[in-house]
């Protein structure tokens, strides 16, 4: 009871204070920590950043040294984690196996939920563990042995050579790639109080354990109108490809997208108004990914066009419509061969480290528990009919 203001997509509702990440959507700035993404995405590693997100500061030599020596010990996943992993169809897309997968991790460490557990280790565990099972799906829809994580090798190193490895030959990663895959993972690390996000901090805020949370967190993100988009996008540019490309025609339908329901995928945001950072770095990467590794996408051209096209149309100008995260980002994950059905898993990598270190500072701030009003619209008091009398 009392009054319950009404906002549907808590378009302007607060739900937390938080001191991680600093967005200004008219603006287009974007900071993690108070540090700008630019900055951070062209001289920063990873597991730098995940650092800074979930403690808060940049880790001195030490601390680096002992948070990415304890990720490297971890990367190892529990044999019986393949057994549910070898139930699943080899149809079933890659973020259900990941969803699924993460809630089974608090069994094996039950621990995170019995209160006697180590929430620096569960951290450290996810972080670890995440990479090595997302390789799994790709491996088995290709029919390859699974490869096991290699403790000499770097974060993202171990992942590349975790996908793309084959007992027949050698694979040496290239830096090219290593590099572009940095720069992604940071720049999706974290977007303060987004759909998967708050998700994390609404399961976690019942005191649900890290895994659980964050498992709720990969379905959120599942979704195509969040990290699903980046799928959808390359889906969309390609059926633009194979029908002569027609960029017009998607255009029309966007801007009516009432009667047709279609959505330019990787175009809009609930908070940039201006421009979205995050794209304008991506956009300039596809360029100098591609031509470094001399992959020659006709799909770029059509996204540019496409592009071009949004950015000249009144419908699009009026809504402040521009191209978001997702839009070039999977062209450059199919120029670094990952297949088109594992994006939203690498957007999964990627937010990780935001989703604890949001999940974290909900615990330490004492957050009560998620629980929103509704503004109740049903039937008012009817009396109950008997089925034969129905
Ligand atoms: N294509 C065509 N029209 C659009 C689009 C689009 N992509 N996005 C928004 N609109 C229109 C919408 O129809 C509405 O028009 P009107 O004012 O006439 O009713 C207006 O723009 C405002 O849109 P909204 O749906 O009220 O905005 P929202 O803040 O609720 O939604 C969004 C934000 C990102 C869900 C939406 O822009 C969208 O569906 N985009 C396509 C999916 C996508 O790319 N998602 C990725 C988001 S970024 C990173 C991430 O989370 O993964």
């Amino acid at each position: 009871t009392g009054y319950v203001t009404l906002d549907r997509g808590y378009k302007n509702t607060g739900a937390t204070k938080s001191a991680i990440t600093f967005l200004d959507g008219e603006e287009g700035i974007l900071r993690y920590r108070g540090y700008s993404i630019e900055e951070l995405a062209s001289k920063a590693s990873f597991l730098e950043v995940a650092y800074l997100l979930i403690y808060g500061e940049l880790p001195t030599k030490e601390q680096y040294a002992q948070f990415e020596g304890a990720i490297r010990h971890h990367t190892l996943v529990n044999e019986d984690m393949r057994k549910i992993f070898d139930g699943f169809p080899v149809k079933a897309h890659p973020m259900c196996v990941l969803a699924s997968l993460v809630s089974a991790m608090s069994g094996f460490y039950p621990e995170s939920y019995e209160g006697n557990g180590d929430e620096n280790l569960d951290i450290v565990r996810l972080i670890a563990k995440l990479p090595t099972i997302a390789t799994w799906s790709y491996k088995r829809s290709m029919g390859h042995p699974l490869n096991y994580p290699k403790n000499k090798l770097g974060y993202i190193e171990n992942f590349l050579n975790m996908m793309f490895a084959l007992p027949v030959e050698d694979y040496t990663v290239d830096p090219v790639v290593a590099e572009a895959l940095n720069i992604l993972l940071i720049l999706h690390a974290d977007h303060e109080q987004n759909c998967s996000t708050s998700t994390v901090r609404l399961v976690g805020s019942s005191q649900a354990n890290l895994y659980a949370s964050i498992s709720a967190g990969i379905s959120a993100l599942w979704g195509p109108l969040h990290g699903g988009a980046n799928q959808e996008v390359i889906e969309m540019l390609e059926e633009i490809k194979a029908g002569g490309g027609d960029v017009a025609k998607y255009i029309d339908m966007a801007k009516n997208a009432k009667t047709t329901g279609f959505r330019l995928f990787g175009f809009g945001h609930r908070v940039y108004k201006n421009f979205d950072p995050r794209a304008k770095i991506i956009k300039k990467a596809a360029d100098d990914v591609l031509s470094k590794l001399g992959v020659n996408d006709p799909v770029l051209e059509i996204a540019k066009g496409l592009e071009e096209a949004a950015l000249n149309d009144e419908y699009f100008v009026s809504r402040k419509l521009y191209p978001n995260v997702d839009f070039y980002s999977g062209i450059i994950y199919r120029a670094l061969g990952i297949p088109t059905n594992m994006f939203t898993v690498m957007f999964a990598i990627g937010r990780l480290p935001g989703w604890i270190a949001q999940w974290k500072e909900m615990r330490e701030t004492k957050e009560p528990i998620g629980r929103p009003r509704q503004i109740y619209t049903g039937s008012t008091l009817r009396e109950f009919v008997p089925m034969e009398n129905r």
